[in-house]
């Protein structure tokens, strides 16, 4: 396992993909039942910016370009609330990954679980949420734990599967994954995230997901032209997409895009056979 998170926050794939999860959040915080949420690829959930982050600099092209906005969507705006509360000095120093913005988002009864393979990044992982008893972090294999940790209780909930795709082929086990997870909890919130280099890697990945009911692909990329060596963009799969969330997601992504883009490049939310 080489990939390690730290050197990545905040980029512009976690913008759009903390943006969508923060927009599911909120749709499962607008009913007074508890929610679940498992977070299968968590990372460490609090990234100093002057650390690791900082040798690559590729956050300065992700929220640095946008966390002093005042004029975002209410989903982005929402969002750079939490990002905001994380950084009370007003200098962009702390970013939160995902178990951190799901837990900012949290109310009493719900519940958080967490899924880390990497052992350092398990440890920081635990050490962050140490004496938190709504959060439980595992030290597993997420497609292990998937089928280990599905179906929840209790039964609304989201699923965020965030792999690094460090390994060949890992385009396919996502879809077999969201297929598997489909299945434990046909009722489950499932946001998946993915790279975008190349085309066909991408478009194989959506040719092989299982039917899925309210789903949609979320993508935004950042140039006119795929160059597979690089990250062009990213996007989403999402199934079970809670109802009033459509508009508020295309007010995100057409305001991001813009001001993510390097040259170019476009954003789309579009349905996914169901
Ligand atoms: C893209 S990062 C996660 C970022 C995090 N979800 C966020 O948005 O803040 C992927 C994480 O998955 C972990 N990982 C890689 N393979 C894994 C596996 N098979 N099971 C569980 N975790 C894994 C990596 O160590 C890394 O921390």
């Amino acid at each position: 396992m080489n990939y390690r998170h730290a050197f990545h926050a905040g980029n512009q794939a976690d913008v759009v993909k903390h943006v969508v999860l923060v927009a599911l959040v909120e749709a499962l915080r607008g009913k007074a039942k508890p929610f679940f949420a498992l977070d299968l690829h968590a990372g460490i959930g609090r990234y100093a910016l002057a650390a690791e982050a900082a040798r690559t600099g590729e956050y300065i092209d992700g929220i640095g370009r946008i966390d002093s906005a005042t004029d975002a969507p209410p989903v982005v705006a929402r969002y750079l609330d939490l990002v905001r509360g994380f950084n009370p000095s007003g200098r962009l120093e702390i970013y939160p990954g995902s178990p951190r913005l799901i837990r900012a988002l949290m109310r009493p009864e719900d519940r958080l679980a967490l899924v880390e393979l990497h052992p350092e990044d398990h440890a920081r992982l635990q050490a962050e949420f140490r004496g938190d008893s709504q959060v439980a972090i595992h030290h597993r294999d997420a497609w292990e734990a998937l089928r280990g940790l599905l179906p929840p209780q209790p039964r609304r909930g989201l699923l965020l599967i965030d792999p690094p795709f460090e390994v060949q082929g890992e385009q396919l086990r996502m879809a077999q994954a969201i297929g598997a997870a489909h299945r434990r909890w046909p009722e489950g919130i499932i946001a998946a995230w993915y790279p975008i280099k190349d085309r066909p890697p991408v478009d194989a990945m959506l040719a092989a997901l299982p039917p899925l009911p309210r789903a949609w692909t979320a993508e935004l990329t950042l140039f006119d032209s795929l160059f597979p060596a690089r990250l062009n963009g990213s996007g989403l799969i999402l199934a079970n997409l809670p109802w009033g969330v459509e508009e508020p997601l295309r007010e995100a992504l057409a305001w991001l895009q813009p001001r993510l883009a390097r040259q170019g490049g476009s954003w789309r939310l579009d349905p996914l056979p169901s």
